[in-house]
């Protein structure tokens, strides 16, 4: 152990007398010596190392937050001191600006000088995580760091799975040091009340417990469940533990009470606040309820009754009233909402949701507090105070923006980390979508097409977790710890650069593991680009971390390695195995099958694209001679199309014989994928004018993936035109009910010579 030190010292001071550059021969992190989100501003660098092997802090007692407590008891060689002792003596300095620091790492001491406290935590935790995943000697610079937005966030669904007090506070001590400043924390829903309510005790003795649980996922028919009854809830106690825990970490709690959808664990503890005289149940199952609050005076009663209680828990400005998803069939069919549109001469239903919101907000306003909503709260209008979360896209962020209120963005496609984050067969069980790591890092939440005057109304952004499919807290580590490494530098960080994060995410993702969270690793996951549709072999290549190479195996046999960003052409169908390596091996292989056939070498002129959001490696992945997966949608095979058709042209560049066309198509009806109404072929000598060869009956298959054939009769042709029609508008009484359905399709094979 003595040589081991004195070899080591040995080797620093040897470094630090002859080395120009002694952090990299050191392996520190190319940056910020392990920080994320990483730091705006590296004000100096000298490239020598400080003499601090120990960090001796004076704290002001009143500074001296739990948090911060624990914080330096997990830093190594890290203590609090008196005043004399000390060589970080952090201020606070309001002249610096909220949320803001300035960290000098000297010869010998450190300064730290932060806006608030909140700035002085960050600082803390910037240093922290400097020793923690960069190691002693610091380096000698200088960073002068504030936040790129003021709203950082991260949401946990406890309705449709429930996470205990501790699981809440390991949420927030992830947060916290991340520093994400929002917790949007979604306590009510259809499958579960969360909240104790004093004054309506039956919320929590019924609404906040269901019978049984949907098991498996909500598009795998026949529904089955596990006969189990399941819930729980907060008491107030507990619920004032939270917040205190948040507050000492520079959180902001946001609850969100959900109206006047997602409503049913409400009804069935209390069924007078329905517009229907019937039973209401606890829902089992996951989706979107007919079962909604009704506008009456005694409803309104409750919620404000409701808030008031709410109110007196959560100091912070904001109380989330959800707002999505309300059906309004119940409404239609309601002789008191038709007579209540009539008298407030509304429009419709959708005036009703607006005079619901608006109501709410008023009365919500007068107890000083703002609303949030999710986007839909738009309909019929816009409560006059409202901020808005955009959930379904951008579009409701930009709306809200440009008539200058407050939006917080969370779109499905970036933001959701219920959704898939590997292309894995091996991945737990989620709701389908597929957000990597990668896209979470490359989001912007300000939009392109947003006035740059309106941009000050983008208050920043925030992740979701939908619990459906994560019934323990380990889960909430699988799904989040890594994206949520990535959210973290999306929000704060000005500069971004994906392959110093990877570097850093590296060392977290080693922390997380030693401290036995199930943080998910797919940093050498091989996603591979296949180019086809260009009239050429196919191509695919890898974007590989770290300077890695790919072992290329084709039907068992070795071939040529593949180098980040090289085009291998596909010349031999079969298995063809591609592994990750770098010294050693990394990560799994990657077995993919290529069953080549008279489209993957055609070119394809395709009208409309396919949706920006399930556009795979463009058009031709639709005949890149590998099919999509049986069980999930999202990842680069399936192709979607948004409430359109799908449409191709194919020019084989030549004349053909064509046997047979077969087309596979996803359903997913709970994720609003509908299977095709029908499907054409036509046939054409120059591209111009096409001919119908055939075409199918109205589709119809009970199967998550069906497989359609169609015989092309062995006609000769060049081109070959296929039109698959979209189901068009998701019916009544459905999941995305009066939304255009999603068409998904992959892929499109040609036989025939
Ligand atoms: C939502 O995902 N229903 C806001």
């Amino acid at each position: 152990m003595i040589i081991n030190c004195l070899v080591k010292y040995a080797c620093v001071a040897v470094c630090l007398l002859c080395c120009p550059n002694p952090i990299s021969t050191q392996n520190v992190d190319p940056s910020f010596h392990g920080i994320i989100p990483a730091p705006n501003e590296k004000v100096f660098a000298s490239g020598d190392l400080s003499d601090i092997m120990d960090l001796k802090i004076y704290l002001k007692e009143e500074d001296k937050s739990a948090y911060l407590i624990s914080l330096v008891k997990s830093i190594k060689n890290a203590s609090f001191v008196t005043l004399e002792k000390a060589n970080l003596i952090p201020l606070i300095d309001h002249k610096t600006g909220a949320e803001s620091y300035l960290l000098d790492i000297l010869k010998d001491k450190i300064d730290i000088k932060a806006g608030d406290k909140a700035g002085l935590q960050y600082a803390l935790v910037s240093l922290s995580q400097m020793v923690i995943h960069g190691g002693y000697p610091l380096p000698i610079v200088k960073l002068k760091d504030s936040p790129k937005f003021k709203y950082r966030g991260m949401h946990l669904d406890v309705a449709r799975h429930f996470f205990s007090v501790s699981d809440v506070k390991k949420y927030l001590d992830y947060m916290a040091y991340y520093k994400f400043n929002q917790f949007h924390w979604h306590l009510t829903d259809d499958q579960g009340w969360r909240i104790e309510i004093k004054k309506y005790p039956k919320l929590q003795e019924i609404g906040a417990y269901r019978n049984e649980t949907l098991i498996g996922h909500y598009n795998d028919q026949p529904h089955k469940f596990d006969g189990k009854r399941y819930g729980g809830f907060y008491t107030q106690e507990e619920v004032k533990e939270i917040v205190s825990y948040a507050t000492v970490r520079n959180i902001e709690i946001i609850p969100e009470i959900e109206m006047p959808g997602h409503a049913l664990a409400a009804l069935a503890a209390y069924p007078e606040f329905g517009c229907e005289n019937k039973k209401y149940e606890v829902a089992t199952k996951w989706g979107v309820f007919e079962d909604v609050f009704c506008p009456n005076e005694v409803t309104f009663r409750f919620l404000e009754d409701v808030i008031d209680e709410v109110i007196n828990l959560f100091p912070g400005r904001y109380i989330h009233i959800g707002g999505d998803e309300c059906p309004k069939s119940v409404w239609k069919k309601s002789a008191f909402c038709q007579e209540l549109i009539r008298k407030n001469s509304l429009k419709d239903e959708e005036g009703l949701q607006n005079y619901f919101i608006t109501r709410m907000e008023k009365y919500i306003n007068s107890k000083g507090k703002q609303i949030i909503g999710w986007d839909e709260i738009m309909e019929g209008g816009l409560a006059p105070n409202a901020t808005v979360m955009s959930w379904r896209g951008i579009e409701g962020g930009l709306a809200a923006a440009r008539a200058n209120h407050d939006a917080i963005m969370t779109p499905g496609t970036h933001c959701y980390f219920d959704h898939y984050q590997s292309e894995s067969a091996k991945e737990p069980l989620a709701i389908g979508g597929y957000t990597s790591i990668e896209k979470v890092y490359d989001w912007e939440p300000i939009p392109e097409k947003l006035a740059a005057d309106k941009s000050k109304y983008i208050l920043g952004g925030q992740s979701n977790l939908w619990s459906e499919y994560i019934r323990e807290y380990s889960g909430v580590e699988y799904m989040v710890y890594a994206r949520g490494l990535a959210m973290a530098e999306a929000l704060w960080s000005k500069q971004k650069n994906y392959a110093d994060f990877l570097q850093r995410y590296e060392k977290h993702y080693d922390y997380w593991k030693t401290k036995g969270a199930n943080i998910a690793y797919h940093l050498y996951e091989l996603k591979p680009k296949i180019i086809a549709g260009k009239g050429n072999p196919v191509t695919v290549s890898f974007v590989l971390p770290n300077n890695s190479n790919v072992i290329h195996t084709v039907n068992g046999k070795l071939g040529v390695n593949i180098t980040s960003g090289e085009e291998t052409k596909i010349a031999t169908p079969g298995t063809h195995t591609f592994q990750a390596v770098n010294g050693e091996k990394k990560g799994s292989p990657l077995d993919i099958n290529f069953d080549l056939h008279l489209a993957t070498g055609a070119i394809l002129t395709m009208n409309p694209e396919p949706s920006k959001q399930y556009y795979g490696n463009g058009p031709g992945s639709i005949i890149n001679g590998v099919k999509g997966s049986n069980e999930k949608y999202g990842g680069s095979e399936w192709l979607g199309f948004n409430g359109k058709d799908c449409t191709g042209v194919l020019d084989f560049g030549k004349d053909v014989v064509v046997s047979d066309i077969t087309f596979r198509f996803f359903k997913g009806e709970g994720q609003w994928i509908y299977l095709p109404k029908k499907a054409a072929v036509f046939s054409s000598d120059d591209g111009v004018v096409f001919t119908l060869v055939s075409s199918t009956e109205e589709i119809t298959a009970e199967t998550k993936v069906s497989t359609i054939d169609i015989s092309l009769k062995d006609i000769r042709t060049r081109y070959l035109k296929f039109e698959i029609s979209n189901y068009g508008i998701i019916p009544d009484g459905a999941q995305g009910a009066g939304h255009g359905a999603w068409l998904f399709v992959d892929e499109v094979v040609v036989m025939g010579k």
